[in-house]
């Protein structure tokens, strides 16, 4: 069906039809589209355009549309221009021409706003929940190993000890974020824009705020010509999918290096994980160095959309339309990454004993040391130049810091009081961590306590 051609002395060129045809992607919005023209309807009626018995007749057929539309042979054949002209021709097969009714007053530019808020609403929630399945995926891996020390890192240099429960609820933070973020995406694509034409307003006397209830929206949009112009609401999901695979493709780097021979920290399972084809002893982490790969493209995305707007004159022009293929691969890809890294997660088996002994044969005490001497009245500065010598000295002579004991560190520095020496022990001086974010161990024990709750809690 095509919507316009009287002003035309020849149709389009087969080129031009190819070139410029979107039915191929926006069909993904026929659900959209049919329950929005269902709405369009109802206010065409309310606002004397249709009779009720038109609108009932048109309203069930796009019932019948939109059952016929879950198979894929429904579309077999078509050469329409896009997802809109489709249904408007499937509306025309099923009432005749009555459906040259249904789009009076009413341009593509604001059905194409509509249908795709109504599609991405649906996506944030669809994201929202899979990001809440993670998080409970690394609460209970947490939970397995409520006492295991690991090394924490900076410059991907041993750093300081920290509870392996303390690292995921990093995680735990980020997730969390991004559960807010893909809400605040949501609060913005749910706002209604029918009713604003082409670009200028619609001639027709719709009761705007009755077409937002109907189909569920909290507000509407406040200016037509901001609605034909306007795709922020898809920038921020795609926003909000991009730093979410950022957390995601930061998470898959960990653990494709802790799972690694050279860290040796974790196994993953072998449902996540891949043989080589010559090489029969691999066993690699494609699972997520997929992740890690998707996250890029998923940022493509985001920058994919960014350009097409940049510079547009207002109000809509047709380079709008390559926001949709981005969009819906930008969700794709996240929605499946979120799922698949909570496989991951619910795969893991921690080698405790790994990661302590690389906390404990490494110098990640020095810190605890240096403001264990401060505690005792060195100024932190002269304490920080002890410790250090005496990493220096262990360096120098190969010696861990479990090679030391109260009367050699004494006889090294006088400093060093005989308390000090527990701290030798990684898990010693976490406990002086116990500060509300830090890593001591009944600190942390609560925050599990209360990001299961949060969780529980999230809306
Ligand atoms: N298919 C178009 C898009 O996705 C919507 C149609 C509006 N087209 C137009 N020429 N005004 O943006």
């Amino acid at each position: 069906m095509k919507l316009w051609g009287g002003r035309f002395e020849t149709g389009p060129s087969e080129i031009f039809e190819r070139f410029s045809n979107s039915l191929h992607f926006d069909r993904r919005l026929i659900d959209a589209d049919v329950r929005g023209s269902q709405a369009f309807a109802r206010s065409l009626t309310r606002a004397g355009v249709l009779t009720e018995d038109e609108c009932r007749t048109i309203v069930d057929a796009f019932d019948s549309i939109r059952a016929d539309a879950a198979d894929p042979a429904f579309f077999a054949g078509a050469t329409d221009e896009d997802v809109h002209s489709f249904v408007i021709g499937k509306l025309g097969q099923r009432v005749g021409a009555l459906a040259g009714k249904i789009h009076t007053g009413r341009s593509r530019n604001e059905q194409v706003s509509l249908d795709v808020r109504l599609w991405l609403r649906d996506e944030c929630d669809h994201s929202r929940a899979l990001l809440q399945d993670l998080m409970q995926a690394l609460l209970d891996l947490a939970a397995k190993y409520p006492h295991a020390v690991i090394p924490g890192y900076t410059h991907l240099r041993r750093a300081q000890p920290v509870l392996w429960p303390h690292y995921l609820l990093a995680y735990f933070e980020m997730f969390a974020r991004d559960f807010e973020r893909f809400g605040e995406a949501r609060r913005r694509t749910n706002v209604m824009p029918l009713g604003s034409g082409a670009l200028a307003g619609s001639g027709f006397p719709h009761d705007r705020e009755a077409i937002a209830r109907d189909l569920d929206f909290a507000e509407i949009t406040r200016n037509s010509m901001d609605v034909s112009a306007d795709r922020d609401f898809a920038l921020d999901y795609l926003y909000a999918a991009s730093v979410a695979m950022i957390h995601l493709s930061r998470l898959s780097e960990d653990w494709i290096l802790y799972s690694s021979e050279e860290f040796g920290w974790m196994e993953l399972g072998d449902g996540v994980t891949s043989g080589s084809s010559l090489m029969p002893q691999k066993k690699n982490p494609d699972s997520l160095e997929l992740i890690r790969g998707k996250s890029g493209r998923v940022l493509g995305s985001l920058n994919s959309l960014f350009f097409t707007m940049k510079g547009l004159p207002l109000t809509y022009n047709r380079d709008m339309q390559e926001d949709k293929e981005p969009l819906f691969d930008a969700a794709d890809q996240v929605n499946g990454c979120l799922e698949m890294a909570a496989c991951v997660a619910e795969s893991v088996v921690l080698k405790e004993q790994v990661p302590f002994d690389a906390a404990d044969e490494s110098w990640v005490v020095a810190t605890d040391l240096a403001e264990a001497l401060a505690r005792n009245g060195t100024a932190f500065h002269s304490a920080h130049q002890i410790v250090g010598r005496l990493v220096l000295e262990s360096v120098r002579s190969g010696k861990k810091p479990g090679d030391w004991n109260a009367e050699s560190l004494a006889a090294f520095a006088p400093e060093f009081t005989p308390d000090v020496a527990r701290l030798l022990d990684p898990r010693e001086g976490m406990k002086t961590r116990e500060i509300l974010g830090g890593t001591g161990p009944e600190t942390v024990a609560a925050a599990l306590v209360t990001a299961r709750l949060r969780l529980a809690n999230l809306v």
